[in-house]
């Protein structure tokens, strides 16, 4: 099977995954990360750890699952997780958040400004940094209008492996479709020779990120609290609903008082109770 980011192609897989070895990896998976695997996942899983077997030179998930319980075996949930995940993003997704953002940004930076601090704004489930490096080209032009207004924005995400490349910030110049002609030259520095066909997010835009691994449901964050914008965009889909809560009531608890939450559009936060305003498609404000 093809690495999960070359498209899952479901091929059946070589390495038979019996109903057991199943269960159990999708109970670690949740432990670890909350991402549920139903029952309908098992061929899914098996396809995306085929090559990962391979790899270790293991013939059976049996002696994959000892691999995961050995001492050494914390990097190997670590690589399991990642290869479990689905991190397909890409740049403006969902728009209307963009431009909501930008609208809600003179009100945030004069609380910034009065309270003598940053603006704070967080991308919780990063992926490989598009969602960030799209919040990051907001603020860029508001600063331009607003001097004087000093951001920085966190990215995290669970994955080691999207995390790297967040930081590189290196993405197939085909992909960097921006809603602005003129921001992908402002931007983005375009690869040549061997690089042709790439762009890298431009330095002083990448210095704005700190990328740092954040399991949502690790026990402390290590992302300050008082943020004024959290994006966790469509992360919560793979987990069950106390789960979500719980990751809301969490991330209410991260955001300054007036900070704002922005959840992806399949996941609004009706019926769940929670402390938050709703102000927008998806967007949600912490009283204050
Ligand atoms: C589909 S991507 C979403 C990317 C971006 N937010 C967007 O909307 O385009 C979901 C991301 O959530 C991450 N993720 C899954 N479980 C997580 C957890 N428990 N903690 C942090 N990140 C997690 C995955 O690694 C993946 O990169």
């Amino acid at each position: 099977m093809a690495r999960k980011d070359r498209g899952d192609m479901l091929i059946p897989p070589d390495i038979p995954l019996s109903s057991e070895a199943f269960a159990w990896l999708a109970r670690l998976v949740y432990d670890r990360s909350r991402i549920c695997l139903g029952d309908d996942k098992r061929i899914l899983l098996a396809s995306r750890l085929a090559q990962r077997l391979r790899d270790l030179g293991l013939g059976s998930y049996e002696e994959y699952c000892e691999r995961l319980t050995a001492v050494e075996g914390a990097d190997e949930v670590v690589e399991l997780i990642d290869l479990v995940s689905t991190n397909h993003t890409r740049f403006f997704r969902e728009p209307v958040h963009f431009d909501i953002l930008r609208r809600l940004l003179p009100d945030l930076s004069r609380r910034a400004v009065r309270d003598g601090r940053p603006l704070a704004l967080w991308s919780a489930a990063a992926a490989s940094g598009e969602e960030a490096y799209s919040m990051a080209i907001v603020l860029a032009e508001a600063a331009g209008e607003r001097a004087g207004v000093d951001w920085r924005i966190e990215a995290s995400d669970i994955s080691r492996r999207m995390l790297d490349r967040c930081r590189m910030g290196i993405y197939d110049l085909a992909k960097v479709e921006l809603p602005v002609a003129g921001w992908r030259a402002r931007y983005f520095l375009r690869g040549f020779g061997e690089r042709e066909g790439l762009a890298r997010v431009k330095p002083a835009l990448r210095r704005r990120l700190t990328v740092r691994q954040v399991n949502l449901f690790q026990d402390l964050y290590p992302v300050p609290a008082g943020q004024d914008v959290i994006f966790c965009r469509n992360v919560m889909i793979y987990f069950d609903q106390p789960s979500r809560a719980a990751l809301v009531d969490r991330l209410t608890a991260q955001l300054a008082p007036g900070g704002y939450l922005f959840v992806g559009h399949t996941e609004s936060l009706i019926g769940m109770p929670h402390g938050l305003e709703a102000c927008g498609p998806s967007v949600y404000r912490r009283p204050g």
